[in-house]
């Protein structure tokens, strides 16, 4: 009963009602389907689609904050606080789960840019982060005789200035337990991004940061601050795609049943 109750309850949330396709929905659907095709950029691999747009399509096409150029073959995801000579070109979208994957191109040193993915202002957010600090330390430090741990240090960090043996990355919940006396703190706390992959499998610092700054990707999601846009997700999850239905003015599912007929599923009353 519970079970039942909580499922149901689970069906409230997600969707209410699927209803057969009634003659305005049936030109609503036409209509989206001409003027916002799925797109890709010339010879790139990530299809784009609702609520994802490129920038220079209708923005009926794409949900607020989800524009995405091309620059060449590359599909970007623009982020304003990155400086013109970085950019974040996405490696794929998971429409059914709600994951985009990007990778940072460009830098040699990418410690010394985290703090510039900066997502506040988007509409995504990073999924997994390990937040540190940076110090600087007066000698190297000797992991085996310190007691410190390199589970919770990672460095010496070569490119984040300084002598080749003095900045250090340190867990930030750890470090006024794990850092030698002969350290200084000289950086705010800043996230880390993880991979799913890696938040499950990787536990200390030294791998982490070798994971982010060996591959450069991270993963974003992007539906925390928006209903409509984990509705599209539960969308394409259970088969359906998503699309903006001017007739009801609201994000609509539609979903190919049995037979090749359309119906349309949508958080309304048909
Ligand atoms: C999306 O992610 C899920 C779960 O990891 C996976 O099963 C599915 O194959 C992915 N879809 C695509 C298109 O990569
Ligand atoms: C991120 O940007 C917001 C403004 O958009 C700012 O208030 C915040 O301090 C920034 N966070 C970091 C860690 O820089
Ligand atoms: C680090 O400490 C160990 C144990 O005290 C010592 O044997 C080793 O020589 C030290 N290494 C350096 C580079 O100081
Ligand atoms: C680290 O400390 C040394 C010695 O105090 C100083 O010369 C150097 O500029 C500092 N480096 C950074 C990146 O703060």
């Amino acid at each position: 009963m519970v079970r039942r109750l909580c499922i149901f309850f689970l069906l409230q949330l997600l969707y209410a009602t699927t209803c057969a396709l009634e003659k305005g929905d049936q030109v609503d659907l036409e209509y989206f389907s001409r003027r916002c095709p799925p797109e890709r950029c010339t010879g790139g691999s990530t299809e784009i689609r609702y609520p994802f747009r490129l920038e220079s399509s209708h923005p009926y096409c794409g949900s607020t904050g989800l524009a995405l150029s091309c620059s060449g073959d590359r599909t970007i995801l623009p982020l304003p606080s990155l400086p013109p000579a970085l950019t974040l070109s996405v490696v794929s979208i998971n429409y059914s789960i709600g994951v985009l994957t990007a990778k940072l191109d460009g830098p040699s040193c990418p410690l010394q840019y985290i703090n510039l993915l900066n997502f506040s202002a988007s509409s995504y957010s990073l999924m997994h982060t390990t937040d540190f600090i940076t110090v600087n330390c007066s000698s190297r430090i000797n992991y085996s005789s310190d007691g410190s741990s390199s589970m919770n240090i990672a460095g010496p960090i070569s490119c984040l200035g300084g002598g080749p043996d003095s900045i250090y990355a340190v867990d930030s919940f750890s470090y006024m337990d794990e850092m030698p006396p002969y350290c200084i703190m000289i950086s705010d706390s800043v996230s880390l991004p993880q991979k799913l992959e890696d938040s499950m499998q990787v536990f200390d610092l030294t791998s982490l940061i070798n994971a982010f700054t060996q591959k450069m990707e991270i993963e974003l999601d992007w539906t925390m601050r928006d209903e409509t846009k984990r509705q599209c997700v539960v969308c394409e999850f259970s088969g359906g795609r998503c699309g903006f239905s001017q007739a009801r003015s609201q994000v609509v599912c539609f979903k190919t049943e049995l037979h090749g007929m359309i119906s349309i599923v949508t958080s309304d009353l048909c």
